[in-house]
């Protein structure tokens, strides 16, 4: 198989994620909403009050069980190696792979501490002792991921007022079946990006640049228990998973492929220091994530068909010259904004017309994070 790598030179990239410099421009960076960044959301909480797990009880409970052991209670610690390995590993780094990595832990902090609100906001408003319980838990460890990330961006003196970025940051409306689907996916490709860092620097410790890394396997974890509570809530209400509602699934498995597929681009360099390339590291991630998704998904995106791949590439280009475009400004800048969103919206209809694959799903839920 063939990958198209894309190469950027630094000021593409610089365009593309801007530059951090004071705990002011982090947090500002956390707040912005663009296409690509993580968002805050909300949605009709009685509805989800009214959900109903018994069709999958055995499985539920069992689950339940899990969460309650917390085996991940002791696992947000720094080590005594820590804070010695961030010392003489980050003066290395060069100030564009500065860039990159200060951008990949304020948008993960983002995306740990969106679920911690949504998790939160569901707990409180709702009465189901089942979700109400589950809520508690998930919310508990997005609360610790988000806390752990912020303390490496309080080495380099920018840390994140997750109070403020609550009260400031834009939240999104979804129907309950949008956050499902959206929220199992973000939790499972979550699952498989940190799981595919993990292998590989197990495999390179050499190529481990930050400390962090050595927590992921266990953290992991985490997120794809999140993924299989989502998994049996809709496996437990199964109109969720036919009809018209695969057109849904469909257009949500492919906005989370690509958003991701052209955020990761914009760092180059974060993937050349771990010993992969943006292309090949999105593609291992995404074939982890459909080999997951078929415990609740009876379809599948092709992502070896020559057109999923060309569209992917195109969106990157585009999302590059829209970049430039806005860098530009004036009324060429807005023209040329415009061409490429709408370019953009084609390639995404041209994306979502590849033909998927049909799946039957397996009778066991439950699936173990053995990646
Ligand atoms: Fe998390
Ligand atoms: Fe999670």
């Amino acid at each position: 198989m063939t990958s198209t790598a894309l190469n950027f030179d630094h000021d593409h990239v610089e365009m593309l994620i801007g530059t951090v410099e004071t705990a002011a421009d982090a947090n500002a960076k956390a707040v912005q909403s663009t296409v690509l960044s993580p968002r805050f959301y909300t949605t009709d909480f009685s509805a989800m009050d009214r959900l109903n797990v018994e069709p999958v009880r055995a499985e539920w409970d069992a689950m339940m069980q899990e969460y309650e052991g917390d085996n991940n209670h002791d696992h947000f610690q720094r080590d005594a190696q820590f804070a010695d390995e961030v010392k003489t590993l980050m003066p290395q780094l060069s100030p564009e792979m500065r860039q990159e990595f200060l951008d990949f832990l304020i948008s993960s902090l983002t995306s740990e501490f969106s679920g911690c609100i949504l998790y939160n906001e569901i707990r409180k408003h709702i009465d189901n002792p089942d979700i109400k319980k589950l809520m508690t838990y998930m919310a508990r460890d997005e609360s610790r991921h988000a806390g752990f990330i912020n303390q490496s961006l309080k080495d380099f003196d920018l840390g994140i007022d997750l109070g403020q970025l609550k009260r400031q940051k834009n939240y999104t409306f979804f129907k309950p079946k949008y956050i499902y689907y959206a929220t199992y996916l973000s939790e499972k490709i979550g699952y498989a990006r940190y799981i595919t860092i993990f292998r590989q620097l197990e495999k390179h410790p050499d190529k481990r640049f930050h400390p962090i890394f050595r927590w992921f396997e266990r953290w992991c974890n985490d997120e794809f228990r999140h993924g299989e509570s989502f998994a049996l809530i809709m496996r437990a209400n199964p109109h969720l998973l036919r009809g018209g509602n695969l057109l849904w699934i469909r257009f949500f498995i492919l906005a989370v492929y690509a958003t991701m597929y052209v955020r990761d681009h914009t760092r180059p360099l974060l993937h050349e220091a771990m010993g992969f390339e943006s292309t090949d590291y999105d593609y291992k991630v995404f074939r982890i994530t459909s080999d997951i998704c078929r415990q609740v998904f009876p379809i599948e995106v092709d992502i070896d068909h020559p057109t999923f791949r060309a569209c992917m590439t195109r969106l990157v280009e585009l999302s590059l010259a829209n970049a430039a475009a806005k860098q530009r400004g004036g009324v060429l800048g807005l023209i040329g904004r415009a061409v490429t969103a709408t370019q953009a919206f084609f390639t995404f209809g041209r994306l979502y017309l590849v033909p998927v694959k049909k799946q039957a799903l397996p009778a066991e839920i439950r699936m173990q994070p053995v990646w």
